[in-house]
């Protein structure tokens, strides 16, 4: 049985202030008519029943998700009381797919905020991928080549290839290290053995919970005592008082790292995680002066900039380069292009001042 698990609670704070705590990343329309989510779902859709998504979100998303996503059924949209990050909320998916399809069920884990160019490649690689998850009783991850020393990914050092010449390459994880320094980055680039980790998932449900038994006692336990309660009336409130106890730990801390029975497939569908303002010039095509402009804009000696918003107004423009201009109803966010991904340093202050 194949299940796909879409994490959806994250908030996507580089895109602010398009992209709020209210209304995050993956489900905005970033590019395309689709939100990010909607466009995960039908991706992934091409192989997985909708019966059979799985969608774990947090309260303040869960009804707009719901909307945006009528074909998944509602009982699959998981909702966590808090945010706890990706280690929690892959638990939980995990204990609701062994409860329906038992423990062998593969899980497909998928972030919900990625762009994908070639579908058809995604979806063949992900196949395979399956496949070496529902024989194996390892964690199977995603790999792609990476071009620049980036410090947001996890990167994959690529042991010993476990298939022959002409057979879907899979090798052996000599080691996982999650969003290393600049430093370290651009050695691990040099020496060509490393991939980023795409932030896509398969296992067994048997492998993952066996995974957090032995690196995640502490969320184990948790999930046990949920797990006892899943079908009761206080299903609920124990979820809520299991889940606040919880430390905020990603999964790829708390397991990728630590894990030693983890094989790599090494892949190239176009992948592009839209982490920041800047990813939108590596998406769309710019216009003759290299602007990337979505809303009522007017700009003149105006070049290599991304301009949004401007819906109820005019946003006039002149004279300006490399810069980041976004505006929406109630903020304005002016910044050089080489910042964006400081943007989190922003809301940091202004959380401060609240
Ligand atoms: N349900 C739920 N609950 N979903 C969450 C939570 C949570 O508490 N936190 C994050 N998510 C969702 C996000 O919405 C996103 O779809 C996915 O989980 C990954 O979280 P991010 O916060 O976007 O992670 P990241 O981009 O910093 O890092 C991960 O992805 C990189 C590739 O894009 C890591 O796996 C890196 O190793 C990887 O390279
Ligand atoms: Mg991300």
């Amino acid at each position: 049985m194949l299940t796909a698990v879409i994490m959806a609670g994250g908030k996507g704070e580089r895109f602010w202030p398009k992209s709020r705590i209210k209304l995050p990343k993956q489900l905005l329309k970033l590019t395309g008519e689709d939100t990010m989510i909607q466009s995960t779902v039908k991706r992934i859709s091409r192989i997985v029943d909708y019966d059979n998504i799985y969608i774990v979100t947090n309260p303040d998303y869960a009804s707009i998700i719901s909307n945006q996503l009528p074909e998944v059924p509602t009982g699959n949209i998981l909702v966590e009381p808090m945010s706890r990050n990706t280690a929690a909320c892959i638990g939980l998916a995990a204990l609701h797919i062994e409860k329906r399809c038992g423990e062998d069920a593969v899980m497909m884990v998928l972030p919900s905020d990625h762009m994908i160019r070639d579908e058809d490649e995604y979806i063949r690689v992900l196949e395979k991928a399956a496949q070496v998850a529902q024989h194996n009783t390892n964690i199977v991850t995603i790999g792609i080549k990476p071009d620049h020393p980036e410090t947001g990914y996890g990167y994959i050092k690529m042991g010993q290839r476990i298939t022959a010449r002409g057979m879907e390459p899979v090798h052996e994880v000599e080691a996982f290290v999650e969003k290393p320094d600049k430093e370290t980055a651009e050695k691990y680039l040099e020496t060509g053995q490393y991939l980023w980790n795409s932030g896509m998932f398969l296992w067994k449900v048997s492998t993952i919970m066996k995974n957090i038994k032995i690196h995640m006692p502490k969320l184990y336990k948790a999930l046990s005592v949920i797990r006892q309660a899943i079908d009761s009336d206080d299903a609920e409130s124990i979820l809520y008082k299991e889940y606040e106890k919880l430390d905020s730990i990603s999964i790829d801390y708390g397991i990728m790292e630590k894990a030693d029975s983890v094989y790599v497939i090494p892949a190239d569908f176009g992948w592009d995680d839209v982490g920041s303002w800047t990813a939108l010039e590596r998406i769309e095509e710019p216009d003759e002066n290299g602007n990337i402009i979505k809303g009522n804009i007017l700009s003149v000696d105006t070049k290599k900039c991304i301009i949004q918003g401007g819906n109820n107004k005019l946003l006039a423009l002149l004279g300006l380069e490399d810069l980041i201009v976004v505006d929406t109803d109630d903020v304005t966010l002016i910044c050089p292009k080489d910042r964006a991904q400081d943007i989190k340093k922003l809301l940091q202050e202004i959380r401060e001042r609240q």
